[in-house]
């Protein structure tokens, strides 16, 4: 079960939730850049883990995952963009992972992997790429409590968002109506003060560097939170 704090959205009229992206934040003082985040409002931390092979960057692991853990009361948002993750979903259960998302393209054993992280006491996620039809991950909806919809191809912060995107969300509103089933809807890539505007379906947004790197803000994080949860 997930608990009431993280299910008391779900409508587009209750505020966004942020869950600034650490891949844009300064890795050599990541426990500070978390501390300072969760100060200016965040409400999770999103851990994007990448393999080198399921995208081409290459970030961190569930070693970083569990140094991170104690530094923050936050929820632990992990992103796997790697190749046939039923591989670690020990290794960031014993981590501390909260939530842990899989794409839908990175494995055979989706259904499997999904029962596995919820099994191991987290919650479970669902992602796909841009270019995947939102239909593909219509049969694992009732094994998950977060859907990420990506506006970016994977891989990167600090990418362009894709409008083409939006419309998935809609229609996993609809599809999980359908079914009767509750799940968190995040978005993740591109996110600023003005994408979110297009965006009020999700409950969660995902930003790295509107968060971590913005412009005018600097280092000003709860302005840049507030900016995007304001959008809504
Ligand atoms: C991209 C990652 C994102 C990324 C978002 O593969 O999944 O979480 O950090 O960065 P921005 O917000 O800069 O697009
Ligand atoms: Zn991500």
């Amino acid at each position: 079960m997930i608990n009431s704090v993280d299910t008391a959205t779900n409508d587009s009229k209750t505020k966004f939730m942020i869950a600034p992206s650490i891949l844009s934040a300064d890795f050599a003082k990541l426990g500070e850049e978390i501390a300072a985040v969760e100060k200016a409002g965040a409400d999770w931390i999103h851990v994007d883990v990448m393999d080198g092979h399921f995208v081409p960057n290459l970030t961190i692991g569930a070693p970083v995952v569990k140094s991170l853990r104690p530094v923050t009361k936050l929820p632990l948002d992990v992103h796997l963009m790697i190749d046939e993750p039923e591989r670690y979903v020990e290794a960031f259960a014993k981590a501390g992972a909260t939530y842990l998302t899989i794409h839908v393209e990175a494995t055979t054993k989706v259904e499997a992997t999904l029962k596995q992280i919820r099994e191991l006491g987290m919650k479970p996620g669902i992602t796909l790429r841009p270019g995947t039809p939102v239909e593909r991950i219509f049969p694992f909806l009732k094994w998950v409590d977060l859907i990420l919809i990506m506006t970016v191809e994977p891989g990167f912060g600090g990418q362009s968002f894709m409008q083409d995107q939006v419309a998935k969300l809609g229609a996993l509103r609809s599809e999980l109506k359908r079914i009767g089933h509750t799940a968190l809807l995040e978005v993740d890539g591109g996110v600023t003060d003005e994408t979110a505007k297009y965006l009020k379906e999700a409950d969660v947004l995902v930003a790295g560097s509107y968060v971590f790197s913005h412009k005018t803000f600097k280092s000003d994080y709860a302005s840049a939170i507030r900016a995007l949860k304001d959008a809504k």
